[in-house]
C-alpha cells in the first residue's frame, strides 16, 4: 500500500466517532440483518437435510462445512431483536418476543448449542450421531416459530 493511501485510511478510521456505534444503522437495518441470518441458516440446514435424505450425494466435507457455518450463523440473529426500536421495525417477529425475551433468547441459545453439537457430530464422521444431532437441531425451528413468528 502506498503511503498517502495508508495515511488517508488511518485518518478515516481515526476520525470515526469515539463512541462505539451499533452494527446497525437503525432498527430496520437490524431486521434485514436477522432475516438474512435466518436465510443462511435455512440454506445450510436444508443442504444437510438433503444429504441425510439421500437427495444429494453424501459428502462429509460439504456436510462439515455446513455444520461449521451453522455453529456461527445460529449465534447471529438474536442481538438484532434488542436494538432500540426493534419492536416496531416490522418483519415477521411477534410482539410476544419482547414480552418473553428471556424465553426467546434461551431458545436462541439452545439453537446455537445444538448447532455446536451438530458440528461435533459432523467432526466425528459418525452418520448415526449426525442424524441424531440434526434431528435435535431441526426441532428448534418450528417450536420457536410457532410461538414467536407470524
Ligand atoms: C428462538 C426463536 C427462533 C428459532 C430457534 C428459529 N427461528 Fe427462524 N425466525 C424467528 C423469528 C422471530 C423470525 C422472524 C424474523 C423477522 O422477520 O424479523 C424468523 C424468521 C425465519 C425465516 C424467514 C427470514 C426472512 O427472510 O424473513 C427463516 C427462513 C427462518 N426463520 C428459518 C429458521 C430455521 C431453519 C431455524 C432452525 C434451524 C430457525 N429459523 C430457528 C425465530 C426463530
Amino acid at each position: 500500500m502506498k503511503k498517502p493511501l495508508l495515511t488517508a485510511l488511518l485518518f478515516t478510521l481515526c476520525s470515526a466517532p469515539a463512541v462505539a456505534k451499533s452494527a446497525f444503522s437503525d432498527a430496520k437495518d437490524s431486521v434485514t440483518y436477522r432475516q438474512s441470518a435466518f436465510q443462511l441458516i435455512r440454506h445450510n440446514m436444508a443442504d444437510i437435510g438433503d444429504m441425510l435424505k439421500g437427495e444429494v450425494q453424501y459428502d462429509a466435507a460439504r456436510l462439515n462445512k455446513r455444520a461449521t457455518a451453522l455453529a456461527t450463523l445460529t449465534t447471529l440473529p438474536w442481538e438484532a431483536f434488542t436494538v432500540p426500536g426493534a419492536e416496531q421495525a416490522g418483519g415477521d417477529a411477534k410482539a410476544e418476543i419482547w414480552q418473553n425475551l428471556q424465553d426467546f433468547n434461551s431458545r436462541g441459545e439452545k439453537l446455537a448449542a445444538d448447532a455446536m453439537a451438530l458440528k461435533t457430530a459432523a467432526d466425528s464422521g459418525e452418520q448415526a450421531e449426525i442424524r441424531k444431532a440434526f434431528g435435535t437441531f431441526a426441532r428448534n425451528c418450528k417450536a420457536c416459530h410457532d410461538n414467536y413468528k407470524n
